[in-house]
């Protein structure tokens, strides 16, 4: 087990929580130009073996998981099964919960992102978190809620107007906000923020997007509408959703991974696969049962 003591995110003044913190991707530490190229691309991100703990109490055991490039993974299971705790490990948010410690190894394209030397600031901004809630800062402009990201982390950008541009496209919010980017961001709808959260941890040009039950707070209008953004984020970004609509799990995902935990057992994957298949033909009459929802 590693103890984690780390907790280095630095406090902003417009900064409130920890969520927002990492959802913003404050990287404080250097100066990057990455801004009017391309994005990046997508990643593939792997966990081998990896454990999670809250206190004595191992919550995850044992997930080994490969995230493909470009596609979308749904992680899907009961309540208390370990989802949000695996895609904290993920992006090294699980080390920000005073007492919280893992084992194992995340790999984003192979590299370990535990790694000794390894700034977790630098790993949130590869990998991006959208909340349940969206947590856009209400009183910034729309304009200054998609740069969020960017001016924490400090990085340099020599088309600011493009940038929000391309990142509202990316996050199909473009059309709705282009007369009104000096607006504030807390007088859009939830699904408009929502998006608007997308925009701004797309505008750091991340590798992976971590979706927490984005749409769990949204009408069935918004959630198509998420729906659709993620759907066309394929290209640019890698996405883990963690979701428990089971229609959406399999309009949205290319694969899917079931987790569950038994009474007082740490949570552990029952099985992945390609999510046809973990729909329609799992191995585990458990992953059936769930997915047709017989329980849960
Ligand atoms: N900060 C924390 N401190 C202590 N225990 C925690 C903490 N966060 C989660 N847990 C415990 O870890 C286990 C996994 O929780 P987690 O939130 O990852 O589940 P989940 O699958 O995301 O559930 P849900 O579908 O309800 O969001 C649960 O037993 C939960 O009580
Ligand atoms: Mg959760």
């Amino acid at each position: 087990m590693t103890d984690i003591q780390t907790n280095d995110v630095d406090e902003d003044d417009i900064i409130d929580t920890p969520e927002q913190a990492a959802s913003v991707s404050n990287a404080m530490s250097s100066k990057v130009e990455i801004i009017g190229g391309p994005p990046v691309g997508a990643s593939t991100l792997e966990a081998r073996d990896a454990c999670a703990w809250f206190g004595e109490r191992l919550v995850l055991e044992g997930v080994n998981l490969t995230m493909p490039k470009g596609k979308v993974t749904a992680l899907i299971g009961p309540s208390g099964c370990g989802k949000s705790t695996f895609l904290r490990l993920l992006n090294r948010m699980h080390e920000l919960i005073p007492g919280a410690a893992l084992d194992g190894e995340i790999r984003l394209d192979g590299e370990d992102i535990y790694a000794t030397g390894t700034r977790a600031q630098q790993i949130r901004m590869r990998i991006g978190m959208v909340f349940q809630k969206p947590n856009p800062f209400p009183a910034m402009s729309i304009q200054e809620n998609v740069l969020a990201g960017l001016k924490l982390a400090r990085l340099k950008c020599d088309d600011k107007d493009l940038l929000v541009e391309q990142s509202l496209i990316r996050a199909g919010l473009w059309k709705e906000v282009r007369d009104r980017l000096d607006s504030p961001g807390g007088a859009l709808s939830g699904g408009q923020q929502q998006r608007l959260c997308i925009a701004r941890s797309l505008a750091v040009h991340p590798n992976v997007l971590l979706m927490d039950e984005p749409c769990s707070a949204l009408d069935p209008t918004s959630t198509r509408r998420v729906e659709e953004t993620i759907d066309e984020l394929r290209d640019v970004v890698t996405v883990v959703i963690v979701t428990h609509n089971m229609q959406q799990a399999q309009r949205v995902s290319d694969f899917c991974a079931f987790f569950l935990a038994e009474e007082n057992q740490p949570g552990f994957v029952v099985e992945h696969g390609a999510t046809d298949y973990i729909f329609s033909t799992p191995k585990d009459s458990r992953t059936l049962d769930y997915v047709q929802g017989r329980f849960g």
